[in-house]
């Protein structure tokens, strides 16, 4: 008999029009980092929901055994209680509460019937030098960078003293650095005794950390190998069922004549009054896909922003649009010159979780669905949002689900058909596949072929250094506000790009 802490035996999860879980069976042993990987809406973070009482008991078919006795949690609280700590794809820290604050927020310490505020300094600072993270424990979530934010969730379910941690996706929206330290931390949580789910999109993170892999597909458990049993390859082929043989559809483009050009472009930053872009420099061309690479914060979404009406104070410099200077001072503006921008942050910029796939497709392009700009066509909202469902293999049950209601991935795809509905002539792609899974990158990828097919100018911010080596024409590289290196995809190498992205060059 193996020594299982952990065993999901027939797990079946309905939601309505959706079978998200179909008699999922994955058991996790004492001790180790075991990965959870497969395509967007495979029912990776609903096994986890189920997992931790989100999904309370009663609510799915199967049982959940954890040291060879049936649970049935009701609540959070209930899986808390067993040892369970969960943290979410999309970080719950409140923002306007410090980090003291908020890693004891519902398990809030007391004494003498209050808050014992000495105690909770005191355990907090102890648990964010677990953490490895030398930061006071009264500053306020919100100016911290989301690499600290992930940091304090960890130590947030290390304070509920944790035998299982269960991280969905800890790292899309982190740096290589901070990547780099969270995987060290759940290494040393490991030689600790603490058992580790990991999920993530990042194969390479998977194969560096983990001990065995489970992958699901289409709500069903595929297989559960040993890492040194698998490569990226086999990987792959179980998430999405068939042989990919080829990341990048990569297409040879002829570039063709300037559509935008940017000239002498600089802007004080909205939050400090500082220089953010310095006296930047560059063309658009017809017919090619420009990759902008660059460490995170060397300003390149500011850039994006910059150009799209929608940050930056002061600015200086010109905007040429087929060689004439255009005047953007807010987005609305940018979107009827034919600039469409998909942002990093879909739940900040891109999508409204409340409303329906139909309303957020045709948000940015009301007077395209409505008859003389007044009354919005209700038969056209419906047949144009069904068509970006099926061109973007969005999935879910019908264009009716709510927004919050789909997988991290296929949100990403409603805010990109959202901007694709704006028919742009340039659209600009900020980490346009983060947390979006290998087969569904492919697809996106293959869209954006088909829109530089079209005429469309396609501009890619991406810090994954294969994706903007697989897919630009050309690239430009920034570091602190400048572009510091230009190339062509032939030309480039990781190496190269990462000495301009660094400033060696
Ligand atoms: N509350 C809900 N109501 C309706 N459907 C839901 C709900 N939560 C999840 N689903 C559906 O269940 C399926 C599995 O979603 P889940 O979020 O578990 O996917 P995932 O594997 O975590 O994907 P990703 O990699 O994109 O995060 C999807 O089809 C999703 O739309
Ligand atoms: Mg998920």
């Amino acid at each position: 008999m193996e020594n299982y802490i952990l065993e999901m035996k027939n797990i079946t999860k309905e939601f309505p029009g959706v079978k998200a879980l179909d008699d999922v069976t994955f058991s996790v042993k004492e001790g180790e980092i075991h990965a959870l990987v497969g395509e967007n809406g495979a029912g990776k973070s609903t096994l986890m929901k189920v997992l931790s009482g989100v999904h309370s008991f009663g609510t799915y078919k199967g049982d959940i055994v954890v040291d060879n006795q049936v649970q049935k949690y009701h609540h959070i609280k209930d899986s808390e209680k067993a040892g369970i700590g969960i943290i979410y794809q999309e970080l719950t820290l409140v923002k306007e509460m410090n980090v003291c604050e908020n890693i004891f927020l519902g398990s809030e310490l007391h004494s003498n019937g209050r808050i014992d505020w000495d105690k909770s300094m005191h355990e907090a600072k102890k648990w964010l030098a677990e953490v490895k993270l030398n930061i006071d424990p009264v500053v306020r979530v919100l100016n911290l960078g989301v690499g600290q934010q992930q940091l304090i969730e960890i130590a947030k379910a290390l304070s509920k003293n944790v035998k299982i941690l269960i991280l969905d996706e800890p790292t899309a929206a982190l740096t290589n650095e901070e990547t780099k330290l969270l995987l060290n931390i759940i290494r040393n949580l490991k030689t600790k005794g603490v058992t580790c789910i990991y999920i993530s999109h990042r194969l390479n993170e998977v194969f560096d950390i983990a001990d065995r892999i489970t992958v699901l597909r289409d709500g069903k458990t595929i297989v559960t190998e040993n890492k040194s049993d698998l490569n990226e390859q086999k990987l792959i082929a179980h998430m999405v069922g068939r042989e990919l043989t080829q990341l990048f559809p990569k297409k040879k483009h002829t570039s063709g004549e300037v559509v935008l050009e940017v000239k002498d472009w600089t802007i004080y930053s909205q939050e400090t009054d500082d220089i953010a872009l310095d006296n930047i420099n560059f063309q658009v061309k017809r017919g090619e896909i420009l990759g902008i690479a660059g460490l995170v914060g060397a300003g390149r979404s500011e850039l994006m922003m910059s150009i799209f009406g929608a940050w930056g104070k002061r600015l200086n410099g010109d905007i040429l649009l087929n060689n004439k200077r255009i005047k953007i001072h807010n987005p609305h503006q940018a979107i009827k010159a034919g600039i469409s921008l998909v942002t990093e942050d879909r739940k900040r910029y891109g999508l409204v979780l409340e409303m329906n796939i139909e309303k957020n497709t045709t948000l940015a392009s009301l007077d395209k669905v409505s008859a003389g700009g007044f009354v919005i066509n209700k038969n056209e909202e419906v047949v144009v949002s069904n068509k970006y469902v099926q061109d973007l293999a969005i999935k879910t049950p019908s264009v009716e689900q709510l927004a919050r209601n789909l997988s991290g991935g296929n949100q990403q795809k409603v805010v990109l058909g959202k901007w694709l509905m704006t028919e742009p002539q340039i659209l600009i792609l900020d980490e346009p596949t983060r947390g979006i899974d290998v087969g569904a990158k492919y697809e996106i990828y293959n869209i954006m072929n088909d829109l530089i097919e079209q005429g469309v100018c396609v501009v890619m911010i991406s810090s994954e250094l294969p994706e903007i080596l697989g897919m630009s024409d050309r690239i430009l590289v920034m570091h602190e506000g400048k572009i510091t290196g230009e190339m062509l995809a032939e030309e480039a190498t990781q190496e190269k790009v990462m000495l301009y992205a660094t400033g060696n060059q």
